[in-house]
């Protein structure tokens, strides 16, 4: 079930029989010169709703502008500062909470956001602890979690023998081959030079430009298809309902 999608009733039936919901959470930014500037959201999003439809579990809205400075050279792509992305996950989280939601599991779909993500859980975890929130109130403390879903059991396995050479870091053919399967009509077929492009590390967005002309880094994305997308996100589905389910029990 899609929170978005639903009335207030069925969510005050759902929190009678879960306290659980999984937030998908990615990213607005650049993925070379053929990936979707909201790929790692979409990743995210359609591998939770999936999972949310076939077992039962709430799935809130996209958080999909994230922490992504070092992509603002190439036109197109958002960011959040750091301390922005922290102030209003605390506030989405907070606003779960209030209703009894106290397992929330954030479905991540770019990898710079963990560390900022991990913050906002340890600002959020200091507000119980110095008693600014939840101590003593009849309010529910929020649990939270983050995975990656490339790194759900199994599925980086599975990225690397779909794509042994030229899966790299960024723009990588497993994020753009889901992307594929969900929008088979925004496949986009342009020549990338070189096929696999560089690899290395960055810090700000113009040297990340300057470093990375095309956006790619150590990809090539030309190897995806939406068949392996259909294939990654069948099996991402069912790592995310196990791992929630773990979750949960926790
Ligand atoms: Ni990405």
């Amino acid at each position: 079930m899609q929170l978005q999608l639903a009335t207030w009733p069925e969510v005050e039936a759902y929190l009678a029989r879960s306290s659980g919901i999984i937030v998908p959470i990615g990213s607005f930014e650049q993925h070379g010169p053929t990936g979707l500037i909201g790929t790692d959201a979409i990743c995210a999003e359609v591998i939770a709703a999936r999972a949310g439809a076939e077992a039962d579990i709430l799935v809130g809205p996209t958080f999909n502008v994230g922490v992504a400075q070092h992509h603002m050279a190439f036109p197109g792509s958002m960011t959040l500062r750091p301390a922005t992305f922290v102030a209003v996950i605390r506030d989405w989280v907070n606003s779960l909470a209030q209703h009894g939601f106290e397992k929330i599991y954030f479905l991540n779909g770019h990898g710079g956001n963990i560390a900022t993500l991990n913050s906002a859980f340890a600002e959020l975890n200091a507000d119980v602890s110095l008693g600014g929130h939840g101590i003593n109130q009849q309010r529910v403390i929020p649990d939270c979690v983050q995975q990656s879903w490339w790194l759900l059991p199994g599925i980086y396995d599975l990225c690397k023998q779909l794509y042994p050479q030229g899966h790299g870091g960024h723009a990588t053919p497993s994020e753009v081959a889901v992307t594929q399967f969900a929008y088979p009509d925004h496949i986009k077929h342009v020549p990338l030079e070189p096929e696999t492009a560089p690899s290395g590390r960055f810090t700000h967005a113009a040297q990340y430009r300057e470093k990375f002309p095309d956006g790619r880094i150590g990809s090539n994305p030309a190897l995806a298809t939406p068949e392996d997308g259909e294939r990654l996100v069948a099996a991402a589905v069912k790592a995310l309902i196990a791992d929630f389910r773990h979750f949960l029990n926790s």
